[in-house]
């Protein structure tokens, strides 16, 4: 595959749908042909099951009927959008891919993580995150953005203890995989964190050419 693929994880409010407009902005300009995705969703079926993640259901869902809904939504996206892109050499952008479910699948809602990295595995195919940014906020912080922003989607009703569990899962998964995710302080000004952003990403191997 010609492309990069790079995800934007972290918890609600913490700032990866900005990050990721302002970092389209400055590789556009560049030249590159960027694609901008997000999970579940990116495209009109993922969309439709998103709806389902995020509306308030009458009734609980089961974490792991949660798992597959997911996962049947990331399969959809991978074929569809994600795939072809990378085969045209495009840079993916995507907000939260895998990494979300192995933490709010996996340490949220307590469900084995062989489980759940079993269907990453399979829903994600051959696609793998060439780099992850991990953007790390103290989850009060973060819901409290998101509020403002006027989101208040089925997870964000969640007690803010489990949004912390979601943010201690996104540490450890960084420890683990030092050479792929970097955890960005999205405590600080956007202007800040975008110029780290653009150096830590103009000194990946797949930017040497572009
Ligand atoms: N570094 C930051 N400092 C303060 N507010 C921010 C920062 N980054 C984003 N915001 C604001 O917080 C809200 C959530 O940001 P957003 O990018 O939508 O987060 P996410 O996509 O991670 O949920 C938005 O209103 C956004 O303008
Ligand atoms: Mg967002």
């Amino acid at each position: 595959m010609k492309g990069a693929f790079i995800t934007f994880e972290g918890c609600e409010g913490s700032g990866k749908s900005t990050q990721i407009r302002l970092m389209a902005d400055f590789l556009r300009a560049r030249g590159a042909e960027v694609t901008i995705t997000r999970e579940p969703g990116g495209t009109p079926l993922a969309e439709r099951i998103r709806g389902l993640l995020m509306e308030t259901c009458e009734e609980t869902i089961a974490p792991l009927t949660e798992l597959f809904l997911y996962e049947a939504a990331r399969a959809q996206h991978v074929q569809q959008i994600v795939l072809p892109a990378l085969q045209r050499g495009a840079i993916v952008l995507c907000d939260r891919f895998y990494d979300s479910t192995t933490v709010y699948q996996g340490v949220g809602r307590k469900l084995d993580p062989a489980t759940v990295g079993l269907l990453n595995r399979l829903a994600a195919g051959a696609v793998r995150p060439m780099h992850t940014y991990v953007f790390d906020l103290p989850a009060a912080e973060g819901l409290r953005r998101a509020w403002e922003r006027g989101s208040d989607d089925r997870m964000m009703q969640e007690a803010v203890t489990f949004h912390e569990a979601v943010r201690e899962g996104f540490l450890a998964l960084a420890q683990e995989e030092g050479d792929r995710i970097t955890i960005v302080d999205a405590s600080r000004p956007i202007e800040i964190i975008q110029e780290e952003l653009r150096r830590h990403i103009c000194g990946l191997p797949f930017m040497e050419n572009r």
